[in-house]
């Protein structure tokens, strides 16, 4: 059967991403042009539980994985035959949820005979501004700041990078999800907290900004969130008297958190680029939706000088648009063989 879409003179990929609790599938052209993006959220099976269950998603995962493909290619005006390649995210996440996406990839490329890539969660979150952009971005600053991860790189190119520097305890986003917990505030966090602190005083509380003056390339986020539960549920062994959890110091809280936490993201980049000497910083990941961070790394990049590539939103949270950087490897010969596996913890160093 022939295709409907123009573009399907042209070889797509279809891209699959499950590393976590999202279930994605996309086509792109060769040109880097994304011509759907599918993402079936699963935030409403954990948002009772403050967080995700691993063990929910990947069935989750099992049940949704075939529809949202199906979607993916309809909304694409594709046909299984337009197909050159199959790129599905391998690392790093929930090893049931990476293995339901590997699996469905794995299925296609043996049943059409397709070349099968295996990409890298975090290279994808930052190849989402080259998608955006439709042009080459690389070399640059990469910072990865999202769920399980807050990672700056060295990206010497799409599928060249060098870790610089990462969390010691929490990622920025788990922050989130565990400051908004303490707060009261609705699961993911991310968004609750910004929404909240809208109608807070940024400058209501001073919480630590940790390692900002430290000048080496390391989070740390786990005294900032204690503070938070301290000034909540006061001090063990204080005899002060906590005041009551009222919605405007629930809204002075978050915003005085989200201003320590965005301090150090933004003053931990503008380091990696002072010191790597690179003149552009790409950002992606789920925290990147967020406005103050947006608004604070613009300003700190006019000031160095320096071009900043945010991913847009819809391409900040998880999604398969971003594992598009399949074609990247799939122009280089780098496919993987149907024995490939997926590896949950690892964070590739190339
Ligand atoms: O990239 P992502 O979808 O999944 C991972 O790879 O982890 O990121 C999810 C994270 C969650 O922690 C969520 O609270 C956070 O991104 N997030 C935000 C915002 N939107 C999502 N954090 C701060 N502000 C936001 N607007
Ligand atoms: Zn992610």
């Amino acid at each position: 059967m022939t295709s409907v879409n123009p573009d399907c003179d042209a070889p797509l990929l279809l891209a699959i991403e499950s590393s976590c609790d999202e279930t994605a599938a996309a086509v792109v052209t060769q040109n880097r042009t994304v011509l759907s993006n599918v993402v079936a959220s699963q935030t409403e099976l954990h948002e009772r539980f403050g967080g995700v269950v691993p063990e929910i998603a990947s069935r989750a995962h099992v049940e949704r994985i075939l529809p949202v493909i199906d979607q993916a290619l309809g909304e694409a005006n594709a046909q299984l035959s337009d197909l050159a390649g199959i790129s599905v995210v391998t690392e790093p996440g929930l090893v049931g949820s990476l293995l339901v996406g590997l699996t469905a990839a794995k299925t296609l490329a043996m049943v059409l005979d397709l070349p099968l890539v295996a990409v890298n969660h975090m290279e994808a979150h930052l190849y989402a501004c080259r998608l955006a952009e439709g042009r080459d971005v690389f070399p640059a600053v990469g910072f990865v700041v999202s769920g399980g991860h807050s990672n700056l790189y060295d990206c010497r190119s799409a599928v060249e990078y060098e870790l610089l520097g990462t969390t010691i305890d929490d990622a920025a986003g788990e922050a989130f999800d565990k400051v908004a917990a303490i707060l009261g505030l609705s699961y993911p966090g991310g968004p609750s907290i910004a929404k909240a602190a809208e109608q807070g005083d940024a400058t209501s509380f001073s919480f630590p900004r940790t390692f900002l003056k430290d000048n080496q390339l390391r989070f740390s986020f786990s005294g900032l969130k204690t503070a938070v539960l301290y000034e909540v549920n006061g001090t063990p062994g204080s005899h002060r008297e906590v005041p009551p959890l009222t919605p405007q110091r629930v809204a002075n809280i978050a915003a005085s958190f989200q201003a320590a936490a965005v301090d150090v993201l933004v003053g931990k980049c503008q380091q990696a680029i002072e010191q790597i000497g690179r003149d552009r910083l790409c950002v992606g990941g789920g925290v990147a939706a967020n406005h103050l961070l947006r608004s604070e790394l613009q300003q700190m990049a006019e000031r160095q000088g320096v071009e900043l590539l945010i991913a847009p939103q819809e391409y900040c949270t998880d999604n398969a648009a971003m594992a598009g950087l399949g074609w990247e490897l799939l122009e280089r010969g780098q496919t993987v063989a149907l024995d490939f596996d997926v590896t949950p913890g690892l964070v590739r160093k190339r």
